[in-house]
């Protein structure tokens, strides 16, 4: 079946909720495009856990602290509506910026720790933006679960507080890191590297693959500047953050035996190009 495209609020809503009284299940992959394979994995988990497989194609100017940014993300529609439709999509929601902000929406929420620290501090405003327009999406799909990558682990957080916060009934699932066979994470904004920046970046996930290893052999202090200094030797890399945390609460860890579940995370600049990584350590 071809997959169906909406650009417009009113008629999916309606088309869903005649699927819903059907008796379908809905599984929901929000998206700003550039597609590549870890979204694929997300339809692919969407897919094998609902009837029918929902996606949504928008550039969330909001969520951009940095307007050059915005401007960069790359825009690459029409390859990746035969993704999706490659990847058995059912629906793909691709809204304008007017449809989604009719007005401007300046909705607050209280998120505690999670959005203070690391992409929260790097990026003011960021996840403000990320809440107002999961929190619209949710309400216009209504899905009964929906999927978001651990790539962005503090994002998928903060859209499961989101999610309580308002009461929505959709179930938020974690689907973990898709890595390039040389260890990668998967990301929209690798388009952007050039070769010298893509090989300088794919070593500090490698720093990260080779740092899990010694875990028992270091105290997090000794763990924290073993990475540091790996990282410095890479050349054209710049850190910004690295941080070694609760993967539930993401205050800092101090020692091994103080959380269950520790991640590292890291944000760096490969040239002038920002990437994210983390790792359960
Ligand atoms: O992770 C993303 O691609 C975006 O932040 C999301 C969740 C689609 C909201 O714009």
């Amino acid at each position: 079946m071809t997959m169906q495209i909406f650009e417009k609020i009113l008629p999916i809503k309606d088309h869903i909720s005649g699927l819903k009284k059907e008796g379908r299940t809905i599984g929901f992959v929000p998206t700003m495009g550039a597609l590549h394979d870890g979204h694929i994995s997300l339809i692919d988990k969407a897919r094998k856990e609902n009837d029918i497989v929902v996606s949504s194609i928008f550039i969330n100017p909001i969520q951009f602290n940095d307007k050059s940014d915005f401007e960069k993300y790359p825009r690459t529609i029409e390859p990746d509506k035969e993704k999706l439709e490659k990847a058995n999509c059912d629906i793909l929601f691709a809204p304008s910026n007017e449809e989604m902000y009719p007005e401007p929406d300046n909705s607050e929420f209280e998120f505690g720790n999670l959005d203070k620290v690391m992409e929260g501090k790097f990026r003011p405003g960021h996840f403000k933006g990320v809440a107002i327009v999961v929190k619209k999406l949710l309400k216009i799909i209504e899905p009964h679960r929906a999927y978001f990558g651990e790539k962005d682990y503090q994002q998928l957080l903060i859209i499961k507080k989101l999610t309580n916060i308002l009461n929505l009934p959709a179930q938020i699932i974690g689907c973990p890191i898709v890595r390039e066979s040389d260890g990668l994470a998967m990301s929209s904004r690798n388009a952007r590297l050039s070769k010298e920046e893509r090989e300088s970046a794919v070593k500090v996930s490698q720093v990260l693959l080779k740092t899990k290893q010694l875990k028992g052999k270091m105290s997090v202090e000794e763990m924290k500047m073993f990475v540091e200094n790996e990282i410095k030797k890479i050349p054209l890399i710049k850190p910004e953050y690295l941080e070694i945390a609760d993967s539930t609460t993401l205050f800092p860890v101090k020692n091994w035996h103080n959380s269950e579940d520790t991640m590292a995370f890291i944000a760096f600049y490969a040239g002038k190009i920002r990437l994210i990584d983390n790792m359960r350590f």
